[in-house]
């Protein structure tokens, strides 16, 4: 089964038919929000709003191991994440909507892993808890999101490093220079440790980033999330049509 975890822009679930409105509880505490169980095409899937419904959850407070625990429990396979980005290198416009295939981690202190003491009854410890990473979003997954775009008509960059910063401030021009340096196309606060949590219960997972703003120094312009909603009005609904085309082959 499918799950969306819906980013900045996508805090209400979509027009898709809710089919049941599942407030739930995990081992590792409270997700972020209900679990809205919605259908298109008589295809079941979940919606999660990664930011809560209510006041903005902020990305370093966000209880990922719970989201994503939660989704599993109800037997989702295959994840579906929307964040907003900065865009760093020169493809990465303002209004682009990327599929990145690499993540470099820069964030700190998030609980970040299943694998440790407090790990709930079905999670294993120890020796297992090496998950492999090397190619964090799920090739497959990645595949049939392309397909849909090409088949949809639409225009989506099938590469880029996603660099994963705390937050919630944004970044000084030196950070996304460095950056830049260490070869990250986009910059965004929450797609770590949202992928790895992920890999480690076996689901497949892939990112939708919309690019809202150019990245700290790449533009004259400062950042505000004022800017950044105006931009996601007219990009959210690019990957809306793209999330039914997706629902009706899942
Ligand atoms: N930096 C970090 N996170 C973001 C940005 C940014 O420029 N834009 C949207 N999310």
């Amino acid at each position: 089964m499918l799950g969306i975890i819906g980013g900045t822009g996508f805090e209400s679930v979509p027009e898709f038919e809710v089919t049941q409105q599942q407030v739930v509880d995990t081992p590792y505490g409270k997700p972020s929000s209900a679990l809205y169980h919605v259908s298109l095409h008589g295809n079941p899937s979940v919606f999660l709003s990664r930011h809560g419904t209510g006041p903005r959850i902020m990305p370093h407070r966000i209880n990922y191991r719970a989201n994503i625990f939660a989704l599993h429990d109800r037997g989702v396979t295959d994840v579906i994440a929307m964040g907003a980005v900065g865009g760093i290198t020169p493809q990465f416009t303002v209004g682009s909507v990327a599929l990145p295939d690499q993540v470099i981690d820069y964030t700190w202190g998030r609980e970040h892993t299943f694998f440790d003491d407090t790990a709930g009854p079905d999670i294993p410890t120890g020796e297992l808890g090496h998950a492999e990473f090397a190619y964090p979003y799920d090739h497959h997954l990645r595949e049939k999101i392309l397909d849909c775009a090409k088949t949809a008509g639409m225009t989506i960059i099938d590469h880029g490093v996603y660099g994963v910063t705390q937050g919630p401030r944004f970044e000084t021009v030196a950070e996304i220079d460095r950056m830049d340096r260490d070869g990250v196309d986009m910059v965004g606060m929450t797609a770590m440790p949202e992928a790895a949590l992920a890999r480690e219960l076996g689901m497949s997972y892939a990112t939708f980033a919309m690019v809202v703003n150019p990245a700290a120094g790449r533009s004259n312009e400062s950042i505000s999330m004022e800017s950044i909603r105006q931009v996601l009005e007219s990009t959210t609904n690019k990957v809306y049509q793209l999330l039914l085309a997706l629902h009706s082959i899942s």
